[in-house]
């Protein structure tokens, strides 16, 4: 469904790696929504990943920027502001990389350069980007800032990793520079809490599948799809939500006010009984 809601706005999105990725969705709305907008993603992104497609599917150039350099994001947000023929009015940060995930270290016993490089590249980009924006006054007053997070940030989920604490981070960074943001800017900041979505990053985490079906279970509206991120991210860039900012926003179909479902429950109990009936004995020693 088109509502125009973006006509005559300009971004910036960062993270599209492939036609799954969050990123992507947004991208793709963003345009139907009448935004003009250029594409960025890490320089080994673009030649592993499919961007060119999507550049020319929605009439954007891409400007390749590593997101933990300083050098790049200024050229970067330089070259946006020209291209697009003046200041932004959104932006989109769709970035997260665990080195640890990537090498199979435990969160107990982590290599803590990879750590650090995570930690730049998923949290501290979002601190880097938002300064450069602010010191080079390049976001448009009422425009609006939106990064994606997990709700690892606040509840144990063991195979996140040290992605939980970068997530955090993440999102402290939003509500901390959202202060200054707003209120000498009128810039608006927030942080989308997303369901677990099959996409590159989201098919790294260890013993995804399961991740992802307890999720659907557990959650009264299902999972959020990525198209339906995108949908409610394109609600955060428009000019129907001027007043939102400094949140961290679930769209998560619920899951994150949840306690059990009955579905959980049932297959649970399901398990159960057939642990307490058929191993009476190895249930007792539990
Ligand atoms: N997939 C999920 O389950 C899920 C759930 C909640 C939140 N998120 C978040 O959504 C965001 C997008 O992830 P996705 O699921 O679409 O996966 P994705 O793998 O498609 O996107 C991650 C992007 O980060 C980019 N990136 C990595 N290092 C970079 C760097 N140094 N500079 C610039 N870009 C870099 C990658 O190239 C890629 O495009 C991430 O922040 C992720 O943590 C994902």
């Amino acid at each position: 469904m088109m509502y125009n809601l973006l006509k005559g706005k300009k971004g910036i999105i960062f993270g599209a790696l492939d036609s799954k990725s969050i990123a992507w969705k947004v991208a793709e709305r963003a345009h139907e929504e009448g935004a003009k907008f250029v594409l960025t993603n890490a320089p080994v992104a673009l030649r592993l990943g499919t961007i060119s497609e999507l550049a020319e599917k929605t009439g954007s150039i891409v400007i390749p920027a590593d997101a933990t350099s300083m050098m790049d994001l200024e050229e970067l947000v330089d070259k946006a502001v020209e291209e697009l023929g003046g200041k932004i009015d959104f932006v989109l940060h769709s970035i997260g990389m665990s080195v640890n995930v990537r090498r199979g270290n435990h969160y107990t016993h982590q290599d803590y350069n990879f750590t650090k490089t995570g930690w730049d590249v998923s949290a501290l980009s979002f601190h880097r980007l938002m300064s450069v924006l602010y010191k080079k006054d390049a976001m448009n007053e009422w425009g609006s800032i939106v990064a994606l997070t997990y709700m690892a940030a606040q509840r144990v989920f063991p195979d996140y990793n040290d992605m939980a604490d970068n997530k955090a981070y993440l999102e402290s960074v939003a509500r901390s520079f959202g202060y200054f943001f707003g209120r000498d800017k009128k810039v608006r900041v927030n942080t989308i809490s997303q369901s677990p979505t099959p996409t590159t990053a989201g098919n790294g985490v260890k013993g995804f599948d399961g991740f992802i079906a307890y999720a659907e279970k557990m959650s009264p509206l299902g999972n959020a799809t990525a198209l339906e991120c995108a949908d409610y991210t394109i609600s955060l860039f428009s000019d129907l939500t001027k007043k939102v900012t400094l949140q961290n926003l679930f769209h998560d179909g619920g899951f994150s006010n949840m306690g059990v479902s009955t579905a959980i429950m049932d297959s649970f109990m399901e398990n159960y009984k057939e642990e307490t009936i058929d191993e009476p004995k190895k249930k007792d020693k539990k």
